[in-house]
């Protein structure tokens, strides 16, 4: 009698809900919420209710199996995101927009991977198998050892690999894969979770590696990775500005190496080319100082890389001005402005604010607080900041400077590229980065005071 719950699912963000709604309250998009298929009518566990389990084989924590080994790619900047290589039997899933590179960056991998030795298994449901050859061709992998298949149904790919029995496969992309178990259509929320749970159990049944691919998606018709991302062992997001060349791999949660890594690509005609090292890449375009520019010395996971904020802040024509942010937080700017006006005294009221990250960067460290305040203030006082200074430090809302980790990590990187001075908080230490001249402060007031001879 009692009729299971209805379940409705939001695409974007993978919210539940009992009821239908035209916004999705937790991630705030429109017309993303659906009705999810209960997954108990998939399963095949309705025989053995009630009757009893079998007793699973436990081991020890101290088990003496020595750990397989990890795979290289030889494609360093992927290898480093995955922490150093592939594992086997891992789920990884690489989210990222259409168009993005994501099928050019694992059709490089896979051609790579097999290459090191691995059977590898290219699945594409996308794009047929004389479409992937011509792109491998171009990217001159053609002679790599790679199988293709081109093919959607769950079954079929599953049945192959049994087969097969590859080290790799990769499955590109998720949402248009399709399994007979479930009722929906290809694409919505039950299939892809149908789709990368069958996939990813069976990987770690057959001691296989399986790579997802996910599109992030704007519309609320088809699931985006969000979706999957609890089920498997490593997310990856590739990211990156469409006019920009460089594209940004970033390991969001990683069981088998640090979260927050970043390998950095550039698209070029001939595929992915690896950037070894990003900050002359990021910084490359910079020319004389200029007011409103800074050099922010960050950290991209244990890496670390330097990159321009650029600020522009003019009186503003309307009488709401105008707070724009590329590649930074916008609540994290509209704090920062808040913490200059109450605690230096310096009011952003009718002017508008302009801040950009150069080359397509993303950041998320708290760490560039006082580079976005130095690149505010530079641009509002029409000083360029001393030329050859990399600034960085949290900022509080009591206007106090905090030491943020690996300042000598940072020092030494701006060393390298020829910087002779820094800006940071007072606490971090210099260590062996001893060429710099560092200016320790320890709070907003004394920094403004100091650069621009004003409180
Ligand atoms: P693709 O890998 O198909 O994106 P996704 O799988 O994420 O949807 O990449 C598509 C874009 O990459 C396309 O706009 C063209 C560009 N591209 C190059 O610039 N150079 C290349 O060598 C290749 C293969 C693609
Ligand atoms: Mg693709």
């Amino acid at each position: 009698m009692a009729k299971a719950s209805a379940n409705y699912v939001c695409a974007a963000c993978s919210n539940a809900t009992t009821k239908w709604a035209g916004r999705c309250e937790a991630c705030g998009a429109w017309n993303t919420i659906s009705e999810e298929a209960p997954l108990s009518k998939a399963g095949p566990a309705k025989k053995s209710l009630g009757g009893r389990g079998r007793a699973v084989p436990l081991t020890d924590l101290s088990s003496t199996e020595p750990a397989p080994p990890r795979v290289a790619s030889g494609l360093s900047e992927l290898d480093r995101v995955l922490g150093g290589g592939l594992v086997p039997s891992s789920a990884i899933l690489v989210g990222g927009d259409p168009g993005i590179g994501k099928s050019t960056l694992l059709l490089q991998g896979a051609a790579m991977f097999a290459r090191a030795g691995l059977k590898v298994i290219y699945a594409s449901g996308e794009e047929a198998s004389a479409q992937v050859r011509m792109r491998a061709q171009r990217l001159g992998l053609a002679d790599a050892p790679v199988k293709l298949a081109a093919e959607t149904n769950l079954r079929d790919i599953l049945t192959t690999l049994e087969q097969e029995r590859p080290d790799l496969v990769i499955i590109d992309s998720i949402q248009t894969m399709w399994s007979d178990n479930v009722e929906s259509a290809p694409g919505s929320v039950s299939q892809v979770r149908a789709a990368a749970h069958e996939l990813t159990s069976f990987a770690k049944r057959s001691g296989m590696s399986v790579i997802l691919v996910g599109h992030v998606t704007k519309d609320g018709q088809i699931a985006g990775p969000r979706v999957v991302e609890h089920m498997v062992d490593t997310v990856l997001y590739f990211e990156g500005e469409r006019g920009h060349q460089f594209r940004i791999l970033r390991a969001v949660k990683n069981r088998f190496g640090p979260a927050d890594e970043i390998g950095v690509f550039e698209m070029t005609g001939a595929g992915l080319a690896e950037v070894t090292n990003p900050s002359a890449l990021f910084l490359s375009e910079r020319g004389q100082p200029s007011p409103g520019s800074v050099v922010f010395a960050g950290i991209e996971g244990t890496r670390p890389v330097l990159c321009e904020l650029q600020a522009l802040v003019a009186p503003s024509p309307h009488s709401q001005p105008r707070r724009t942010v590329v590649g930074w937080d916008g609540g994290r700017l509209a704090m920062i402005l808040a913490v200059l006006e109450a605690r230096c005294g310096i009011p952003f009221a009718g002017l508008d604010v302009y801040l950009n990250v150069a080359g397509g960067m993303k950041i998320s460290e708290p760490a560039a607080d006082l580079a976005v305040a130095a690149a505010l203030l530079s641009a509002r006082e029409d000083v360029a900041l001393p030329p050859e200074t990399v600034v960085f430090g949290e900022i509080s809302l009591s206007g106090a400077l905090r030491p943020v980790s690996q300042t000598e990590n940072r020092l030494k990187e701006a060393q390298k590229l020829g910087f002779t001075s820094a800006i940071a908080p007072s606490g971090g230490k210099a260590g062996a980065a001893t060429g710099m001249k560092l200016q320790q402060m320890g709070d907003l007031t004394a920094f403004v005071g100091d650069l621009f001879g004003a409180g």
